[in-house]
């Protein structure tokens, strides 16, 4: 393939850019009356407004024409039909197949995955129905009522962030929990008010070798086995005796069934299969849900999964110019490659979103987050932003001083629902009117003049003379670009169209940088690292360490002070 910047549609929105940096958002929107109709999708449910954004229908042109000319319609027909797009770990990437509700078959390596797909949802529809339904029994006939779900990355953050998002459709008299950190503290505050007898672990990781959700299973096996058996038996968890309660306390998630077995549980009944096809960070729709299935039950689930796959459909079937992520996708390359802004806010007006900005971190940071190409080439160009974010209005009293006058500029998505779970008062036209005055203020800003004016009539009412040294201060230079994403209810459905649009935009915005969105080969060093320290840490001589002088000093430093 051409060099991505030697494309004539890079070179000439490279041009354009010039162009369009002179002009402020406020004299786009004078020149282009009905800009905002013209600059907005209604579709799904969803309405995105992207017309706060530095550009023109003639920018937009040019930006899908790049999309054309790096083929992404092409690039998803391919994923979608099974392709092995995952180029560095030969896999295909078939998340879609998860929530493929259309009742065709999908094939990888020439074999139809849906049946298998379909099994593993049913397993897990029984499995989450007898819990919901009082029916499982722990090892001491007590009902499960609590549910704490060990994983980390793509084995945490989906189900936690979409537990949090649909609390009001989940089983209120059931406690789930989400403990993902190797930190103990994780873990033993999460269960310090549990009932073991009440208690059920899923162990979710796909590889099932993961550090931190393999210590966290252990230590919740021995704390479990202690408290219903005794240490003897919590000493020796392989003893038939163990097996047999792990049996009644634990179920797994895993596409290693062999070590889920090993760690003592049946493969047939207690282990829910993954498939290397599906990516950690994608997984939300597979038995990695299970926790948030036995919380929000089968129905609002599946709801969710049929919320996917509609944003699936429209991300495969609309043109590129009314296509949602496609041009979440291209307003995010323009900022990011053609300005050179590097980091991107996500501002959920909507406090059950909580954990969104967390979930979308790895999502898309994981993924595009790489220098190589495809092609084994160091990229020429910048890739993933950071992505961060809060939720609305907690951020507006934090960072948004910087949003708003910094000397960075942050382009932001704003999200936000017609409709609010809890209609307390006037809570939520409130939390609405600050989403819209947000975007309003970002773009628009607060003129010198305006400023002026208002302190002078200040002044004049208290008959002093105005502070005109504060004017700059108070000026707000607008022209902040944002998106503002709106749906009418934060419901299963919706939540599942929000996180396709962003992982369909992520794909996007990986396939026009030519890398790789589905490895994370940038987390494995780390992890080596850390299990060469782990056993200098331990040792009971000293031991002779050969790192950099800096780290010798570090682990020297802990080695003395964890002892004393
Ligand atoms: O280390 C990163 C990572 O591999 C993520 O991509 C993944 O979501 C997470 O670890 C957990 O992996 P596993 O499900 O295999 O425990």
């Amino acid at each position: 393939m051409t060099r991505l910047v030697e494309l004539p549609e890079w070179r000439d929105l490279k041009q354009h850019c010039s162009e369009i940096s002179k002009v402020h958002l406020g004299e786009l929107f004078r020149r282009e009356p009905g800009r905002a109709q013209t600059l907005s999708i209604e579709d799904c449910g969803l309405l995105l407004d992207y017309s706060k954004n530095w550009v023109t229908a003639e920018s937009m042109r040019k930006l899908f024409a790049l999309a054309n000319a790096v083929g992404v319609k092409q690039a998803a027909e391919r994923m979608f039909s099974g392709e092995k797009i995952n180029v560095t770990e030969n896999r295909a990437v078939l998340h879609v197949a998860l929530r493929n509700r259309s009742g065709q078959p999908i094939y990888v390596d020439g074999k139809d995955v849906m049946p298998e797909v379909r099994a593993v949802l049913d397993k897990m529809a029984v499995a989450a129905e007898s819990i919901r339904t009082r029916q499982k029994l722990g090892s001491t006939g007590k009902p499960i009522r609590n549910v704490v779900n060990l994983g980390i990355g793509g084995s945490d953050l989906g189900p936690a962030m979409a537990y949090e998002a649909l609390r009001p459709y989940s089983d209120r008299e059931l406690t789930v929990r989400f403990v993902s950190n190797v930190d103990g503290t994780h873990l033993a505050e999460a269960t310090r008010d549990l009932d073991p007898a009440e208690t059920l672990f899923i162990v979710v990781s796909k590889t099932f070798t993961t550090q931190e959700t393999m210590t966290n299973a252990e230590s919740a096996r021995r704390w479990l086995l202690a408290a219903l058996a005794g240490p003897s038996v919590a000493a020796d968890p392989q003893s038939e005796k163990a097996r047999k309660i792990v049996g009644s306390h634990f179920l797994a998630v895993s596409a290693a069934t062999d070590k889920a077995a090993a760690f003592g549980l049946d493969p047939q009944s207690s282990v829910f299969a993954m498939w290397d096809w599906v990516g950690g960070r994608y997984s939300l729709c597979s038995a990695v849900g299970l926790a948030l299935m036995i919380g929000i039950g089968p129905t609002n689930f599946f709801r969710m999964l049929n919320g996917f796959h509609a944003m699936d459909q429209h991300f495969l079937d609309t043109p590129l110019e009314r296509n949602m992520p496609v041009v979440l996708a291209l307003l995010g390359i323009w900022y990011n490659n053609f300005f050179g802004l590097q980091t991107h806010a996500v501002l959920a007006y909507d406090q059950y979103l909580s954990r969104f900005a967390a979930y979308l971190q790895q999502a898309d940071m994981e993924s595009n987050g790489k220098s190589i190409g495809c092609d084994g080439s160091p990229v020429a160009w910048q890739t993933g932003p950071v992505v961060w974010g809060e939720p609305g209005t907690n951020g507006q009293h934090a960072f948004y001083q910087l949003l708003h006058q910094g000397t960075k500029i942050v382009p932001a998505d704003f999200i936000g629902f017609a409709k609010s779970h809890n209609p307390l008062g006037d809570h939520h036209a409130k939390l609405m009117a600050n989403l819209f005055a947000q975007t309003e203020a970002l773009a628009f800003g607060k003129s010198a003049d305006q400023v002026r004016a208002e302190l002078e009539a200040q002044a004049k009412t208290k008959n002093q003379a105005p502070r005109l040294d504060l004017v700059p201060h108070k000026t707000f230079p607008g022209n902040r670009p944002t998106n503002t994403i709106l749906a009418e209810r934060l419901d299963p459905e919706t939540l599942g169209k929000l996180v396709a649009l962003y992982e369909h935009k992520i794909f996007v915005q990986g396939v026009i940088w030519g890398v790789n969105s589905f490895d994370q080969w940038g987390v494995e060093l780390g992890k080596e690292l850390a299990n060469r320290i782990l056993p200098e840490l331990q040792a009971t001589n000293e031991p002779e360490l050969k790192h950099d002088e800096s780290t010798n000093r570090l682990i020297r430093w802990f080695r003395q002070r964890s002892r004393n």
